[in-house]
């Protein structure tokens, strides 16, 4: 999505600025006392705004204790730069104007033998600073179109929750680096759920740990107390265990304010990622809480969100067991939009053990009567594994609370935690997924399913047709279709297929450089597949090259097809999100051209149209 990085509050106005040359900067504002090899004291100089730290990522993290007027306040980690700076990251110090500030820094030495602290790099180049706006450095990979921050580490979307018109995003987030650690929970708003708008930093890490995962919920009838407007947060606090607290706020979720008796549940195992919802049947709230080394979903019912209930406990020995069960999400849809018939789904997702290797997200469809989960059964009596995304690149997707009409949008985490801090773009890393509906359909065999539909935003992106083909056969060497110059050629493809003669079909983007990416329907195996083996830069992890495959629940011998192509990644929609497939590629300059082709003997395109994205 287009992030208006302007508006970075006033944190981060207008004046370019990144890295500037270390004799310049030697000592600007800071005073730097050395103590020991490893330990190394910072005085910045009064009232100073910001101080950027430069970051060296392959190095480890040193530990900055924050000291204000002699008081610990809180502690990050950063990677500080000994050899070279690879980038550097503002850290913000305007809540502590008229206040002493002394940076305790402890480098991760063991140097003894290779050098000292004091002959690191940072200590020149670490300075004070009114502004901080880090020019994009990363136009080759940035996505045009999806959520990314504008520098640091991002990872899983959550506590996301509309109100008065604004879809508000959390995410888990490090803003001192680009790879995971000190987890925060970024903000970002949208209108549409195309653009969104940074905002400040919503939830800090305080003294019992980082901030994971969580959920948000609008309390209108102001069961916990703090008001009818209010949005409560729970999310877990996670230091040497993790504990589940509370936050709340009273401004439409720009600032939130954590109870002073926190945690509000605890538990003598790993437990994270708390997800809550009013059950207007049952007039509680209710809780699902992922139990994450178990491999089961925890249920907790509450009165007032500050009392928890443990009600049950589902998943032990069903579905996909492999990792640990993290970020669940729970709500009910009707079957093939019929209100009468309504399903509860649960959304479980596990890492790693996902159907292409590392992180995914599976889902089980049953009933949940305000206590209980009991998953439906396929007609051999089994629990089945259900998968919500068929490529390597969607994890931690959970929705959106209180959405308007009856909506299910959710948001995933457009990576895989086998690479995710190896991908290659260093400003910033990782996007969120295209916003998707999610809807109930009846499969083949009569199993209820989930689609996730690109949401109808979407099509307000649409720019001008760049081609356009009706009905025509195919042969083996295939009809080529320029896409679109502008925008790194980021778009839209719409392709009705016919493979109803049994022939695969199939669809490949590629450019000059000799890097591709091909995509298969195959009528007979009734699947759809996405090899990017070749899709550009592949060797950052031995877990990226991959062929992703999925079935496609159609019987005709007819798929439809919409793609979304966008700088660093593609997302596959068959038949109006039955088959879903997120897949990030890397290629070395931006594929130019689609050929649509019929590889193993007759078949058809019934349409094909591809949109330049604005
Ligand atoms: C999932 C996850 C969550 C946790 C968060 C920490 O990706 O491991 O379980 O809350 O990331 O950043």
């Amino acid at each position: 999505m287009k992030i208006d990085h302007t508006d970075f509050r006033n944190l981060f106005a207008a004046a370019a600025l990144t890295l500037l040359p270390a004799a310049a900067l030697a000592g600007d504002g800071v005073e730097i006392m050395h103590l020991s090899p490893d330990n190394t004291l910072v005085r910045v100089e009064k009232d100073a705004r910001l101080v950027l730290l430069p970051v060296q990522e392959s190095n480890p993290d040193a530990r900055i204790d924050i000291i204000v007027d002699g008081k610990a306040d809180r502690t990050i980690n950063v990677r500080l730069a000994t050899a070279k700076t690879d980038y550097t990251v503002p850290l913000d110090l305007s809540s502590y104007k008229g206040k002493d500030v002394v940076l305790d820094i402890l480098t991760p030495q063991g140097r003894g033998s290779v050098g000292e602290a004091k002959d690191d790099i940072c200590w020149t180049e670490m300075r004070t600073a009114d502004e901080f706006n880090p020019a994009d450095t990363e136009t080759k990979y940035r996505p045009l179109f999806h959520h990314t921050p504008l520098y640091g580490w991002m990872n899983d979307p959550n506590g996301m929750f509309y109100k008065d018109g604004v879809w508000n995003l959390y995410y888990q987030y490090n803003p001192y680096g680009s790879k995971w650690q000190n987890m925060t929970w970024g903000h970002a708003t949208s209108k549409d759920l195309i653009h969104w708008e940074q905002q400040p930093l919503a939830i800090l890490p305080d003294g019992f740990g980082m901030i994971f995962s969580g959920s948000c919920a609008l309390d209108p009838q102001n069961t916990a107390g703090f008001g009818s407007d209010a949005v409560v947060a729970l999310y877990t606090s996670a230091n040497r265990n993790q504990i589940q607290s509370m936050a709340h706020s009273n401004d439409g979720g720009m600032t939130f304010e954590k109870l002073p008796a926190n945690p509000v549940i605890t538990l003598d195992s790993e437990a994270r990622d708390p997800n809550m919802f009013r059950n207007p049947e049952t007039q509680e709230w209710n809780l699902v809480l992922a139990h994450a080394l178990e491999h089961e979903m925890l249920f907790f019912t509450s009165p007032d969100l500050k009392t928890w209930t443990l009600a049950s406990s589902f998943g032990k020995g069903l579905g996909a067991q492999d990792g640990v069960w993290e970020c669940p999400d729970l709500f009910k849809l009707p079957v093939d939009g019929n209100r009468d018939n309504q399903k509860w789904v649960l959304l479980v997702n596990l890492n790693p053990g996902g159907p292409f290797g590392g992180s995914a997200a599976q889902y089980f469809i049953g009933d949940w009567d305000g206590h209980t989960f009991t998953a439906d059964k396929d007609a051999k009596g089994n629990v089945p594994t259900k998968w919500l995304d068929y490529g390597k690149d969607n994890y931690a997707t959970v929705t959106f609370s209180d959405a308007p009409d009856n909506r299910r949008t959710a948001l995933g985490w457009m990576s895989n935690w086998q690479y995710a801090a190896d991908v290659p773009t260093m400003q910033y890393r990782s996007a969120n997924t295209l916003p998707r509906e999610l809807k109930l359909f009846t499969g083949a065999d009569g199993d209820i399913l989930l689609a996730s539909e690109p949401s109808p935003e979407l099509l307000s992106l649409r720019g001008k047709t760049v081609a356009k083909c009706g009905k025509s056969s195919l042969s083996k060497k295939g009809k080529t279709f320029r896409l679109p110059t502008e925008n790194s050629g980021v778009c839209e493809i719409l392709a009705e297929l016919d493979g109803s003669n049994g022939n695969p079909v199939e669809l490949t983007l590629s450019n000059a450089a000799g890097n591709k990416v091909t995509m298969v329907y195959d009528p007979k195996e009734h699947t759809v597949s996405m090899d990017r083996t070749r899709s550009g830069v592949t060797d950052f992890s031995d877990n990226f090259p991959a062929v992703t495959l999925a079935p496609t629940f159609e019987k005709s011998g007819r798929l439809s097809l919409r793609i979304f192509v966008d700088r660093s990644s593609i997302e596959l929609f068959a038949d109006g999100g039955r088959a879903v497939m997120t897949n990030l590629v890397f290629p070395e300059q931006p594929y130019t051209t689609l050929t649509v082709s019929a590889p193993k003997g007759k078949a058809a395109l019934k349409d094909l149209k591809i949109f330049s994205l604005k």
